[in-house]
């Protein structure tokens, strides 16, 4: 009787009736859905995170910042990413391309004050405990040598004379609207 109620009890359950091999085929099968469901709903979440916090770092556009002409050399711009990071664009040659300009992050990876360039030293240079920087955003003094921490660094391009720097966008519309920037770039870009 016990065989018989354990043999109905499996059937109920919605598999075979009482064998080794149907239930080990049964279990692989929930286990393979299993796996399925979990990748597909990992996909899924990987690629909403991807949609949805594209300002996150993934998300780039290029942005404006001055005519080529109108920076000397020497001479800093501050300049304010959509996402709000701040930079600092210099211009370090003569010349009309972009490798003759830096674009740096302005803030100070020690403890995030305000950096500036100074041309007669040739260095960025952080006045709230003396850190310095070379042209690149290499550290070279200070607390940002001693823990080896660099100014973040982002592309430029010039295209007609105008100096554009890729930056970090922040929204879902301005991702979008980045793309077309990207594909497109040389229109009116603000
Ligand atoms: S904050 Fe720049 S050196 Fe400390």
């Amino acid at each position: 009787m016990a065989e018989h109620g354990e043999a109905r009890g499996r059937v109920s359950d919605g598999g075979e009736p009482d064998g080794g091999e149907p239930n080990g085929r049964r279990l692989f099968l929930r286990a393979a859905m299993g796996g399925g469901l979990a990748a597909g709903y990992g996909t899924f979440a990987m690629m909403a995170g991807k949609f949805l916090y594209s300002g996150g770092g993934s998300a780039v556009g290029w942005q404006f910042v001055a005519t080529v002409d109108s920076v000397g050399i020497g001479e800093s711009i501050a300049y304010a990413a959509p996402n709000g990071a701040k930079l600092v664009v210099t211009r370090q040659s003569e010349g009309e391309t972009a490798d003759c300009f830096t674009a740096l992050s302005s803030v100070c990876p020690h403890l995030g004050c305000q950096v500036h360039w100074e041309p007669q030293n040739e260095r960025f240079f952080c006045p709230c405990h003396n850190g310095a920087f070379d042209r690149e955003g290499n550290p070279t003094e200070g607390p940002p040598l001693a823990a080896r921490q660099i100014l973040t660094r982002f592309p430029l391009k010039v295209e007609n004379g105008l100096l554009y720097v890729e930056t970090p966008l922040t929204t879902l519309a301005d991702a979008g609207d980045a793309e077309v920037r990207g594909a497109a770039p040389g229109g009116p870009i603000g």
